[in-house]
């Protein structure tokens, strides 16, 4: 059972994308292990960063936690309700509860719905709102959110990015929830705008209590807001902990290169990514192996030495390449 604080619990959480060939008879190959065996814990009230370089499968696993996509294996429970055993009108039930906001609010908003319309469609599909309880309510949200009510009438490519953004948390916020997947929120926007919905994240979380999942490979932008930190690396997490533990003692290349290109240590950076890439390349060519000697379901674990995923600790096989990088470069 998870704990009376834990609102989102994901333990062993693997997302295979099958790699099909063959026209006639389809059959998969290998697998995309986009995701692959993750555990960690959202607290109620909590920002909860998930951060690591573009196709490490954060997207997955939020996609994964959400039920858009069923897990290929593990437990996801929500408030105690394990998700991946839900089916249809349970699930359905639960749904207003948990949200996600995504990084590009154009394409995640239907241009064709008005504000007023985008923001109430939930209210519509979930609740039993009369119209004009849900105008009031929009009228409330897009106030909650920054946005003068007067705008209910206006289509999302009448706002600027930073707005539409502020449109897609009204739309999230309609049916109260206590947990929003918030996929690179800010990434699309401009930096004094980025700072804007950061603060309106915080202003939410403390009135709602609401728990973020918030996902970002900008590691100066998780410091900021997430209270604890999960880095993920090719579909695991290799280093988890209270947020400025992790920061102040990086173990992992991704978070030691990053951080030294935020000092501007170019040559760090290009080093520690060459050696990135070659722990990628290598890790690739595992997975080829695999596929093609037909087990790719089964061999689960992967390369041990690789990145074998220890809590609240760091798993990398070139750890200590990077450690003793980090150190002769300083
Ligand atoms: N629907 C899908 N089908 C097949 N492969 C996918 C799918 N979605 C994501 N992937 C693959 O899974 C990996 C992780 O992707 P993603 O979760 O989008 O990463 P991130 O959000 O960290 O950039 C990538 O290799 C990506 O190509
Ligand atoms: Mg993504």
């Amino acid at each position: 059972m998870a704990e009376n604080n834990t609102l989102v619990r994901v333990q062993g959480l693997k997302m295979y994308f099958p790699i099909m060939r063959g026209v006639l008879l389809r059959r998969a190959v290998g697998y995309v292990k986009a995701v692959d065996g993750i555990s960690f814990d959202v607290k109620r009230g909590e920002t909860f960063g998930l951060v690591g370089e573009s196709g490490c499968g954060k997207t997955t696993t939020g996609r994964v936690i959400l039920q858009l996509y069923r897990a290929t294996e593990g437990v996801v429970e929500f408030d105690g309700n394990d998700l991946t055993q839900l089916r249809g009108e349970e699930l359905r039930q639960l749904r207003p509860r948990m949200q996600m906001i995504f990084q590009d609010p154009y394409a995640s908003l239907n241009p064709r719905m008005t504000v007023s319309e985008l923001i109430s469609e939930p209210m519509l599909i979930h609740t039993r709102m009369t119209r004009p309880e849900r105008d009031k309510a929009v009228r409330e949200m897009l106030e909650l959110v920054g946005l003068n009510p007067k705008f209910e009438r206006r289509y999302p490519h009448e706002f600027s990015g930073g707005q539409r953004q502020r449109v897609g948390f009204a739309r999230a916020l309609a049916l109260n929830p206590q947990f929003i997947v918030c996929d690179e929120p800010i990434s699309a926007l401009d930096v004094s705008v980025q700072a804007q919905i950061v603060e309106l994240l915080r202003a939410l979380q403390r009135r709602y209590e609401l728990a973020y999942l918030f996902i970002s490979h900008d590691l100066a932008v998780v410091r900021s807001i997430a209270h604890r930190v999960a880095v993920m690396y090719l579909g695991r997490i290799v280093e988890e902990g209270p947020t400025e533990d992790v920061f102040r003692r990086p173990a992992h290349p991704y978070v030691v290169a990053e951080d030294g290109a935020k000092r501007g240590n170019a040559a760090l950076r290009r080093f520690l990514g060459g050696i990135l890439e070659r722990a990628d390349a290598r890790h690739r060519a595992v997975e080829r192996e695999r596929a093609s000697a037909g087990n790719g379901k089964t061999g689960t674990q992967g390369d041990a030495s690789l990145a074998e995923p220890v809590r609240n600790n760091t798993a990398c096989a070139i750890r200590s390449a990077g450690r003793s990088a980090f150190r002769r470069n300083r």
